[in-house]
């Protein structure tokens, strides 16, 4: 297809039209000259078809699909092949839906635990990110359905996800947040990278230059196409010469017409559109070529798939006296509702409408050949401990020879739209746990959850299984691990702080209105807690197995090398127990000799070997220059340091096995210099002062007081309307609209309950800019009289709003 001759022939409009979406899911055709539409949907962790008319938080139900584990356990597997199967299976969903480009993965790092997406995102490592994205990304490509790698960049936080102002140093932005994503888009180059919500120092990620097409295109070649997280779009004309090529979902005409009024006033060079559509066009008849109207997957086959790579990535934190696996005689008591109404996903984008869901309690009572007695311990719906559960569960574990006890975060807690307030577990789940472990001295307690918990029981109980989110086949992978069908082989893609103080972004997350600020800079997870030689409850790289794996005969291809350089790490693991299983080895870099802030030890390779009882086998790890480098801030590229490094080969980041030198030579060179304010502030410790923090990005901080008396604008936020006496009135008019449209029906905990509330917080966190357009009964005229209206022009904004309604009244009847 010759597209540049299919361009010449497109009007203006139409070129414009194309740089929006037709509705929530679908892109728009040209029909006249067979550019046809294409549909995408939610990702990442299965496919979240929704009909003609849905919504981009879930609310409506999506087509059945296969509920896959969701990002935080499918890191935990650091399986390539299973990750890039998962990647290639919600590929075939797709196909069989007719959806041509799959919203996920989300490659963002966690920042911190608290993060409500966490459970999208693969790690706080960016290595580890960057390998398992590919993965994903390649498998679902490989069908010939496009990817579409989000949310660039720093997206970290959900609070004030819309605005937020990330404010992070270059050296943390290149080497933690940005390194996932680069590995990702040079190893698997995705059809599409969705860009995020937040500034990033300054500048709306839908419109930052730098980011879309310097360094995601001209730097990292990117080839695809760039598109808005769903009303991400601030300024539509500066996005687009930013790299924006399409804008999502529908702005119903408005800022397509801005497109055209900008080239037609000469403020926006043609080309510019032209180049942006050509990568629609591309992505167009790229996902319309590879439709296939009769295909039909296997969904037997995908929920097999969903139980394996559950089973692969469950971790089995603590395993004291090797009470598991269980025997099957044993008498079992199965405790907490968890264990029959499984936590395996939670709210928002991401939401699957699962074939099945598996619970463990069936599938415990088909492995068990001795008795098996059921207590819920607590109610979903509640936090509060309820003495009579609590009674009845200590009975059920006294009469018992093993108690397992299922905790974890309840609907509640995790979602995307907002971030969680502390690091505990429900109340009752706690409570729970205390009171078996009381009662009996055989206590395994699974966790259902997306990111790290305190677990202030963790000394009273003999066997920990992180669970995480595991997808649909939950259940039966749970039983799975318990009884050592599958021998456990996963492994923490994060680290388990002791509790919330100790984590480094502890006190600037989540922060708002206005900024967040990275004071951590690099010592994003382990990079802190090595470095600061902090204790944790369970470090990154751990998790355990029914077996033991020994590590022997470190070679190093070169003890000497030349910076720039690649090195082979080569080594033996031997399986030492009595049954097969799988060890993750991982590789990590300690630069011993630096002239730069650098943290203790650096993952930059594993391998995950299935060994037999008794088998060893000899493994090799490439470091490329990359490994030992850091991003010198000086020469705006990617440093290798002169001098000596440690080369560190272990079963987790706090369980060397071994370790061999290596000297690396070559000329000194330049490295940044810092303000004696940065210096001054690492000697006091590695989170930076306010001091510190502004010498090192280098200007002043935008801080987070905002003025009540400023004018609001397009991009305060709807909440904000109750800063102004006037606004207060409409922000209840609001309100009761939205009773109509966001009914909250359930009552408080019940899931549906936490749904609703969560879609009302992330509708009242939009800013009017979004609000304007994502919502069918409002339009930009009729916001920007509302916004004349709440700053006191009471009559102009009538006329403004009046004006605005009857436009929309028009285009209803259209
Ligand atoms: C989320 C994206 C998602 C999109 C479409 C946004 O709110 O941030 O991850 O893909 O909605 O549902």
């Amino acid at each position: 297809m010759d597209l540049p001759r299919l361009i010449s022939q497109m009007t203006l409009e139409e070129k414009a039209s194309l740089c929006s979406g037709e509705d929530f899911w679908h892109l728009k055709c040209v029909e006249r000259l067979g550019i046809l539409e294409i549909m995408v949907a939610d990702g990442p962790h299965g496919l979240r078809k929704q009909a003609r008319g849905g919504d981009h938080l879930g609310m409506k139900k999506s087509v059945p699909a296969t509920c896959f584990p969701t990002a935080a356990l499918l890191a935990s597997t650091w399986d390539r092949e299973l990750v890039y199967n998962v990647g290639q299976a919600i590929a075939e969903e797709a196909l069989q839906e007719q959806v041509a480009v799959v919203l996920g993965p989300g490659a963002n790092i966690k920042r911190s635990p608290l993060c409500g997406r966490n459970f999208e995102y693969f790690s706080e490592d960016p290595y580890l990110t960057g390998e398992i994205a590919t993965q994903h990304i390649r498998g679902m490509q490989s069908q010939g359905v496009g990817a579409s790698l989000k949310h660039f960049a720093v997206n970290n936080q959900e609070a004030y996800r819309m605005m937020i102002d990330a404010i992070v140093d270059e050296r943390a932005l290149r080497e933690i947040y940005l390194a996932g994503f680069e590995t990702a888009v040079k190893q698997a180059q995705p059809w599409t990278v969705m860009c995020a919500y937040n500034q990033v120092n300054g500048t709306f990620c839908s419109e930052h230059a730098e980011l879309l097409n310097g360094i995601l295109r001209e730097e990292w070649g990117f080839a695809g196409l760039v598109v808005t997280d769903w009303g991400a779009i601030n300024d539509r004309v500066k996005g687009l010469a930013a790299g924006v090529d399409l804008e999502m979902p529908a702005s119903r005409g408005f800022n397509d017409a801005k497109i055209v009024a900008a080239v037609r006033a000469g403020k926006l060079d043609e080309r510019v559109l032209d180049r942006a559509v050509l990568r629609l066009l591309e992505l167009i008849f790229r996902g319309q070529q590879n439709l296939r109207p009769d295909y039909h997957y296997d969904a037997e086959q995908h929920h097999q798939l969903a139980r394996r790579t559950a089973g692969e990535g469950m971790v089995l934190l603590k395993n004291e006296g090797e009470l598991l696996p269980l025997a099957p005689e044993a008498k079992i008591a199965v405790i907490g509702a968890f264990a029959q109404a499984p936590k395996f996903q939670a709210f928002g984008s991401s939401m699957i409408n699962a074939h099945r869901a598996v619970n463990a309690l069936d599938e415990i009572r088909q492995h068990a050949r001795g008795s098996v007695t059921y207590a819920p311990g607590y109610a979903l719906n509640s936090d509060a401990v309820d003495p009579a559960l609590i009674e009845e569960a200590r009975a059920a574990a006294v009469a018992a020879d093993v108690a397992v006890v299922f905790a974890g975060l309840t609907d509640a807690y995790e979602s995307e739209g907002f971030d969680r307030e502390h690091m505990r577990l429900p109340d009752n789940h706690n409570a729970l746990i205390q009171a078996v472990a009381a009662v009996n001295e055989r206590v395994v307690v699974v966790l259902y959850n997306g990111a790290p918990v305190e677990m202030p029981w963790v000394g009273q109980v003999q066997a920990v299984l992180e669970g995480y989110l595991a997808g649909q086949a939950v259940g039966a992978a749970t039983a799975d691990v318990l009884f050592g069908t599958v021998n456990p082989s996963g492994k923490l893609a994060e680290t388990f702080p002791l509790e919330l103080e100790d984590t480094p972004a502890f006190g600037h997350f989540p922060e708002g209105p206005v900024s967040v600020e990275y004071r951590e800079s690099i010592f994003v997870g382990y990079r802190y807690y090595d470095s600061a030689r902090k204790t944790v409850l369970f470090p990154f790289g751990h998790g355990l197995s029914y077996t033991s794996f020994d590590y022997s005969d470190l070679e190093l291809s070169a003890a000497q090398m030349e910076a720039g350089e690649p090195l082979t790490v080569t080594f033996k693991v031997k399986n030492t127990g009595s049954r097969a299983g799988k060890e993750i080895a991982q590789v990590y870099v300690h630069a011993a000799q630096t002239g730069v802030f650098r943290a203790e030890q650096e993952l930059k390779g594993f391998v995950k070997v299935a060994l037999e009882a008794g088998e060893e086998k000899t493994v090799s790890v490439a470091l490329d220059a990359r490994a030992f480098a850091f991003y010198n801030p000086r020469s705006s590229d990617w440093t290798v340091e002169p001098g000596a490094y440690e080369i560190r080969v272990g079963a987790s980041s706090r369980d060397i096995r071994l370790t061999g030198e290596l000297e690396i030579d070559g000329a000194a060179p330049a490295g940044p210099e810092y303000p004696a304010a940065v210096t001054a502030s690492l000697a006091k410790g590695l989170i930076f002062d306010e001091a510190g923090f502004r010498a090192l990005v280098g200007r002043p901080l935008p801080g987070n007081t905002v003025d009540p008396r400023q004018p609001l604008t397009l991009n305060s936020r709807v909440e904000d309307l109750q800063h102004k006496p006037i606004g207060r009135i409409l922000y209840r008019l609001i309100l009761r609209q939205m009773d109509e449209i966001l009914p909250i029906t359930g009552t408080e905990g019940d899931p549906q309950h936490t749904q609703q509330m969560m879609m009302r917080k992330v509708a009242l966190d939009l800013p009017f800019r979004s609000f304007a357009i994502m919502n069918d009964a409002v339009n930009p005229v009729m916001v920007e009289g509302m916004l004349e209206i709440a700053n006191g022009h009471v009559l102009r904004g009538m006329r403004t709003f009046l004006n605005g309604r009857r436009m929309n009244l028009g285009m209803k009847q259209k």
